[in-house]
């Protein structure tokens, strides 16, 4: 049985060349393959606030829904190292806020560490996360939660002074003790040059292949959300297709009483 990776064992992956796998879980059956599958690494992302919740963005997702949710990936994922995402609202006001509800996610989410979304402007808040005991991953790039603000769902960082601007957001995010940062949907070389610039993991998603890891979003990976479908997402499977045919299949066989055939049936 392998054993749950540690904040010092994933800055170590980066040192010694290891890729780092993240998938998004926000269930216990998904927590359960994702172990099975040797992924060492859970984000349980407010993403579900769209793809389990039904809702038009991440921003109405609460910390109960999202405790609720990391907890049932948790219980699936014993060994997977859980990142539970902090929703909008919950850490980007006061440290004393963003310290209470990060420890929720730790004593009643089951959760390992949380991520924040911000560059140089969340560093304060991410360095009392971090001196309050709680680990923090950093979000840079394309941060969902101030989608509004950044003009919609698009590629960041193009241009010599935004790029600067990332640089520093994810210098800023070191310094203040993160044990990581998300790089999301960045051009590659600028996602190589931050890597190499910084001494803990950059986990890209859109970011190319020159960063420390990669995480998706499980629902996009296995076809269960085709409200929109970024460029950067690799389908590897299509379960959205086949849990259609095999509901119809089961609309069709009852209408037409071939099932419950014998076989399901008591005598
Ligand atoms: O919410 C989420 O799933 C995320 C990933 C896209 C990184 O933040």
């Amino acid at each position: 049985m392998s054993k749950k990776l540690t904040v010092p064992d994933i800055i170590e992956m980066k040192k010694e060349g290891r890729k780092i796998s993240m998938m998004t879980a926000y269930d216990y059956p998904t927590g359960m393959f994702i172990e099975k599958a040797g992924i060492n690494t859970i984000l349980v992302g407010d993403s579900l606030a769209m793809t389990v919740l039904g809702y038009e963005g991440t921003i109405p997702v609460t910390v109960d829904e999202m405790i609720h949710h990391t907890k049932a990936g948790a219980r699936g994922a014993k060994n997977p190292f859980i990142i539970a995402d902090m929703p909008f609202g919950s850490y980007n006001t006061t440290e004393e806020k963003a310290i209470d509800n990060a420890s929720r996610f730790l004593k009643e989410g089951m959760a390992d560490a949380v991520k924040l979304e911000g560059g140089t402007e969340m560093a304060g808040i991410t360095r009392a996360v971090v001196d309050a005991g709680i680990p923090v991953l950093g979000h840079i790039g394309l941060t969902p939660q101030t989608v509004a603000q950044l003009g919609g769902y698009k590629v960041q960082g193009r241009g010599e002074e935004r790029a600067q601007k990332l640089m520093e957001d994810a210098k800023a995010l070191e310094d203040a003790g993160a044990f990581g940062v998300v790089l999301e949907c960045i051009p590659l070389g600028l996602a190589g040059e931050i890597t190499e610039a910084i001494g803990i993991p950059t986990i890209g998603i859109g970011a190319g292949v020159h960063c420390d890891g990669q995480v998706l979003v499980y629902n996009d990976v296995m076809g269960l959300f085709d409200k929109f479908t970024p460029k950067f997402v690799k389908p590897y499977a299509d379960l959205g297709d086949q849990i259609l045919k095999a509901l119809e299949q089961f609309k069709k066989e009852v209408e037409e009483e071939v099932f419950p055939g014998e076989e399901y049936s008591f005598k």
